[in-house]
């Protein structure tokens, strides 16, 4: 056991990089700071806890902090996690305990979430507000503790309470174990590619307004990659994201999507991509010239620097397939040959069109889980557990509102109601009255799901108690999500905590349950933690429920969570010693 050294193999890697650079030292400044509390609470735990040879502990130090940040001309205090935006990078290997200790000093309540770690018996550590835990109130600090088994990769951390992650969001890089290499050739060198989207005025006040009138929130001013609209912004010169590379070499680029609305295109002027990774799970790699991700997913992909030495854009922006309004600008940071003068005008990549169905639906096909022996794809073959919900749009009267009405929306036509008091505590101590376990299983009324579009309430229910989903331990479940035409259909992407799934099929329509199963991938699905149901089309996934807690399921528009496009399943204990759920740390924070 290495007690709290920061090791790298890549240290080098990370020297090349004056951002990385930084986030190095940072990290192992930390790391000194409370090296000696550390070595003691090191070597009490020795005695009692035999770590697997290679694990370390890795700790950060997270001070919710309110900070003056200014893009496009437009300066305002917003939260941030050490008075940085976008907050550290977390970096791990495999098989490593991680310690973050959050202290806010915001004047919001504040939870965090490790998006995409597993957090086996661990819900306590896995953050969204009332759901795992209590919001740590102003003044107090949460240990987030928490080990990293059996994934490597990209994923990331964002607060989960409010729209807080707008600006409280970073990466979380999971390097392979100590001498097991990348599936792919080793890059040279790596970076962190975090997409997000900037609103000019205070987020939560944006959100105030458009609740009280019962109206999506105004969308966002800008979408930024690394915190950074990028040149064809206004006052852009020092908010411009520049990656230098060197001729001949490769580079991995760990691209995350923390926008909070958007799904996003991706592209490199004149150069392409090497998918080899999402979600922290390795895929069989293919070329493209344009990713799609969703909120919440990562992707990683190999870069050659093979071009004419020279500067390129590299370019995002929103994918949207039906006719809402939607923040369509273009954000774009720079690939810089090393020695090319920045006078040189780069040139844009060719998105497709913000509307192309067509590659959207086949850039997802192409997506495959590796399924080699070393990672193989552990795709339950039998499920036990079918379950079938329909997404869908709704209106709750509002006398107070702009349109007399306020827009929610549902599952199997439930809204789902947050509670005042988490979840998993009041699982985990029986504590009753906090939650139902009645969510149905499929919804209470057939209809054509994606026809017409109906705009007759369906009494979409919203009760007083947040209605869930009980599932057996060990239990293999599918999960066909089902988009409708109630409004309108829009995609939605779904994620998962505690789990990763794997995605069986997907297709435009109702879902077929005689013809549409004969059609599944059940060789090698897409294993990920975040997926995209398509505008009027279905998605299905399995999992085998072996990680016990109280897990959220939502959808990572943070606009539709918001209007309770969420739900949550009580996954039970299982009968072995090491099969229910760890009891709480004492620091856990009270409602
Ligand atoms: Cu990344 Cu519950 O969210």
């Amino acid at each position: 056991m290495h007690i709290y050294i920061c090791k790298h193999k890549n240290k080098r890697a990370y020297q090349h990089s004056p951002e990385r650079k930084k986030e190095y030292t940072m990290a192992s400044k930390g790391i000194f700071l409370s090296g000696l509390t550390f070595i003691f609470i090191g070597i009490l735990e020795l005695a009692f806890i035999s770590f697997p040879a290679e694990a370390a502990i890795k700790k950060y130090q997270f001070d919710i902090q309110v900070r003056n940040v200014s893009r496009l001309c437009h300066a305002k205090p917003i939260v941030t996690v050490n008075g940085r935006f976008p907050g550290p990078t977390i970096y791990v290997r495999e098989g490593d305990r991680v310690l973050v200790n959050v202290t806010n000093y915001a004047q919001y309540n504040m939870s965090i979430h490790w998006h995409g770690l597993k957090q086996y018996r661990n819900g306590w550590a896995d953050g969204p507000a009332y759901i795992t835990q209590c919001p740590i109130q102003k003044g107090s600090s949460y240990n987030y503790d928490f080990n990293v088994t059996g994934q490597r990769g990209t994923l990331w951390w964002h607060a989960h309470i409010f729209w807080l992650r707008a600006t409280v969001y970073g990466a979380i890089v999971i390097m392979p174990k100590q001498g097991t290499p990348y599936p792919f050739p080793r890059p040279n060198m790596e970076f962190n590619i975090v997409l997000g989207e900037w609103w000019n005025t205070d987020v939560e006040e944006v959100v105030r307004q458009g609740t009280k009138m019962g109206l999506p929130p105004n969308m966002s001013d800008a979408h930024t990659i690394n915190g950074k609209p990028g040149p064809l912004f206004p006052c852009s010169e020092k908010y411009t994201f520049a990656m230098e590379v060197e001729p001949g070499k490769t580079y991995l680029l760990r691209i995350v999507n923390a926008a909070l609305n958007d799904e996003l295109f991706f592209g490199i002027s004149g150069h392409t991509m090497t998918v080899v990774e999402v979600d922290a799970v390795y895929t069989k790699p293919f070329t493209t010239q344009t990713i799609l991700i969703a909120p919440g997913q990562t992707t990683n992909v190999l870069v050659k620097a093979n071009q004419v030495p020279g500067r390129y854009f590299m370019a995002t922006r929103p994918f949207i397939d039906v006719p809402l309004p939607i923040d369509n600008k273009t954000a774009t940071a720079i690939l810089q040959y090393k020695g090319i003068p920045n006078t040189v005008l780069p040139s844009l990549p060719q998105l497709p069109a913000p509307n192309d169905t067509e590659f959207a639906l086949s850039y997802n096909r192409k997506l495959r889980s590796l399924n080699s022996p070393q990672f193989p794809a552990n795709l339950p073959l039998k499920v036990d557990r079918k379950l079938f919900y329909t997404i869908g749009f709704g209106k709750d009267s509002c006398p107070t509102c702009a349109n007399g009405t306020r827009l929610l929306a549902s599952l199997n036509n439930i809204s789902f109601v947050m509670p005042q008091t988490a979840l998993l505590q009041a699982h985990y101590f029986n504590l009753t009255g906090v939650f139902r376990t009645d969510f149905p299983d499929k919804p209470p009324t057939p209809f054509n799901y994606t026809g017409a579009p109906l705009t007759a309430s369906l009494g979409t229910v919203h009760g007083t108690k947040p209605s869930l989903s009980k599932i057996a331990f060990n239990s293999t479940v599918e999960l066909v999500l089902q988009d409708t035409n109630l409004l309108t259909v829009e995609s939605h992407p779904f994620h998962l905590h505690g789990y990763n799934f794997f995605v069986v099929g997907t297709g435009i329509g109702n879902f077929d349950p005689v013809k549409d199963p004969a059609k599944y991938n059940l060789v090698d699905p897409i294993e990920r933690n975040t997926v995209g149901v398509p505008t009027g089309g279905w998605t299905a996934i399995r999992f085998r429920a072996d990680n016990p807690g109280v897990w959220f399921m939502h959808c990572h528009l943070e606009l539709h969570t918001g209007w309770g496009l969420k739900t949550a399943f009580v996954v039970e204990d299982g009968p072995g010693p090491d099969q229910s759920i760890l009891p709480p740390p004492k620091d856990l924070p009270a409602c």
